[in-house]
């Protein structure tokens, strides 16, 4: 394999992080509460969901609910025309998930983003109607409620579209985004309309009225899924994408089918992992590196000591690389995912570990396995009758492709960016790909989002995932090692500082306090000498966590951002019903 380093190091740019003010500087306490909690990344959306767990809602209901309230008061990641995954646990121990991907539309070709010379076309599979993945997350949402919800269509819906339609006051959080995103707002009059005032900034405290995302809520609610993938809606995302050149057509909205998939399942020393399954390369990386740190005794070496963070970056290095080669939708290439997530597998996998030293990239190449992929948003809830859903949703980068699709007040996604373009091409995170994750019409792109359930003895004690594109299958897992190996409280475990390490580029990066300055000079004489750390204000992921506590079930927004844990029965009702939209 022949690559070029300096290329791929330059690949992924700090803008793939997601930019926070970070609004406290101490770990606060986690919300508690015996009838349910919700932790996502929108306070509103939070409070949405508690509410449908006081109605007597279930967590699925709960999550349903999440996902709609999402779209509306978290546009940079939250979506109707996106995609996500779920995965569930109910109270009888069943333990299932929905892909919810979007897929490439059925004239996508394999080159459709190289020029002529072959060349990776820079922006086209970002910043073009023909980013644009056929979106899934309405389809999953509904088939989700139908499964395994106890509430009607209506019941979880009307809250988003009571937000859409109402307005919701504008807080620091959202006004700088959209102020700080005006620029890529700007080609698309649709896209300017939603996020200023005819030109004008928002402000904060300014009331935010989406009537289009409104009324295409309310075509959902009244008519289901036939509201979005036919009728109305899909004219309307028909004409967007003709206008632009895009692919999707009708024939691509109608046969979008979410799927019902097997979890990936793990066990590290004696907890069981119950995560996402191609086409997310979250599940298989999460279990793969746990399996290859299961023999050491990480908790003993203690929390952000050298010799701990080099263990992990060792066993991070060695996943990724597998991710390259052997990763994409399961439905397409044949994964081999039994191999992968076996713990013969790691043993073999991290036989040439060595404790002092670090090593190449260069030299690692994709195991060898018989046989035979910024912004994205997460959401844990469980409820008081022990069911469990993680939940995890994206446009891709923040706000998608920047594209509001004209009357429906829909951003659009960047997806097929998740594609791997061209063999060994780094795509926005840096990641490359081989013909695994090729693209091919109706097939769904690599993801690396990774919601994740941890039970004991067949209960859940801890809901968590992330978004941040490449660095959410290594955030997932430090949460994961807080709290079984160096037993932290889920504030503790969530706040903690992280690094990221992905084989290629070759960098570690880490958050600003994640390393101590004597940790730095011990990793660097093991050979690890690209220690990055990231700028301030700018951090790695936004675990929103869940975990049964002592004294009720934990819920854990991530400080570093301004999302909210809120627990049922803590909440008064957040809006007023509005007769108009009924
Ligand atoms: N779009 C980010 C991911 O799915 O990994």
């Amino acid at each position: 394999m022949k690559l070029s380093l300096s290329r791929l190091f330059n690949a992924l740019s700090f803008t793939a992080l997601i930019f926070v003010p970070l609004v406290h500087s101490v770990a606060p306490k986690a919300e508690v509460s015996e009838r349910g909690m919700v932790a996502s990344r929108s306070a509103w959306a939070s409070q949405v969901g508690a509410e449908i767990l006081d109605q007597g809602g279930n967590a699925i209901d709960a999550a349903v609910a999440v996902g709609f309230a999402l779209a509306v008061t978290y546009p940079s990641a939250g979506n109707l025309a996106g995609g996500g995954f779920m995965v569930i646990h109910l109270n009888d121990g069943t333990v299932i998930t929905n892909d919810h991907r979007e897929k490439a539309p059925g004239a996508a070709t394999k080159d459709m983003f190289l020029d002529a010379s072959g060349e990776v076309v820079k922006g086209l599979s970002t910043k073009s109607h023909l980013a644009v993945g056929v979106p899934g997350s309405v389809a999953g949402l509904l088939s989700v409620l139908e499964r395994y919800g106890t509430m009607d269509r209506k019941q979880v819906i009307q809250p988003a579209i009571d937000l859409a339609a109402n307005g919701i006051l504008l807080d620091r959080d959202l006004a700088e985004a959209f102020a700080r995103r005006q620029k890529d707002f700007a080609p698309y009059e649709a896209s300017r309309a939603v996020f200023s005032k005819d030109g004008e900034l928002y402000e904060i405290g300014d009331r935010w009225v989406q009537s289009d995302l409104a009324q295409t809520l309310i075509r959902i609610r009244d008519g289901g899924r036939d509201g979005f993938y036919k009728g109305r809606t899909a004219d309307l995302l028909v004409a967007e994408m003709q206008s632009g050149n895009g692919l999707i057509t009708h024939q691509d909205l109608e046969d979008y089918e979410p799927r019902w998939r097997e979890a990936i399942r793990g066990t590290y020393k004696g907890y069981e992992i119950i995560s996402m399954p191609p086409p997310s390369s979250g599940g298989i990386l999460l279990v793969q590196m746990l399996n290859m740190l299961e023999d050491y005794d990480l908790g003993d070496m203690g929390f952000g000591s050298s010799e701990a963070i080099h263990l992990m970056i060792e066993a991070e290095r060695r996943a990724y690389a597998d991710r390259a080669q052997h990763l994409g939708d399961a439905d397409f290439y044949s994964v081999p995912v039994t191999q992968l997530t076996s713990k013969a597998y790691a043993k073999k996998r991290f036989a040439d570990f060595n404790p002092s030293k670090a090593s190449l990239s260069e030299n690692i190449e994709s195991g060898k396995v018989p046989y035979e992929s910024l912004e994205t948003t997460h959401a844990s809830i469980m409820d008081g009758m022990g069911n469990a859903v993680s939940y995890t949703t994206t446009l891709n980068l923040s706000y998608g492709t920047k594209i509001v699709a004209r009357g429906t007040g829909m951003l659009l996604n960047n997806e097929m960016d998740d594609f791997s373009a061209k063999e060994n091409a780094p795509n926005f995170y840096g990641l490359i790909g081989r013909r695994a994750n090729s693209i091919e019409p109706g097939k769904r792109m690599l993801s690396s989002m990774t919601p994740t359930i941890v039970r004991k003895d067949g209960k859940p004690i801890l809901v968590t995932g992330s978004p941040g594109g490449s660095t959410i299958i290594t955030t997932t897992m430090q949460v994961i090692l807080n709290v079984i190996e160096h037993k932290m409280s889920l504030s503790d475990a969530v706040s903690s500082p992280r690094f990221h390490h992905q084989w290629l580029p070759t960098r570690v990066m880490h958050e600003r306090f994640a390393f101590s300055p004597d940790t730095r000079r011990s990793l660097q004489s093991r050979g690890h000498n690209e220690l990055v750390p990231l700028p301030p204000r700018y951090a790695l992921g936004d675990a929103n966590s869940v975990m049964q506590g002592e004294k009720g079930i934990e819920g854990m927004a991530d400080p570093r951002n301004a999302g909210a844990a809120v627990g049922a029965a803590l909440v008064a009702p957040l809006v007023e019903s509005q007769a108009a939209t009924k």
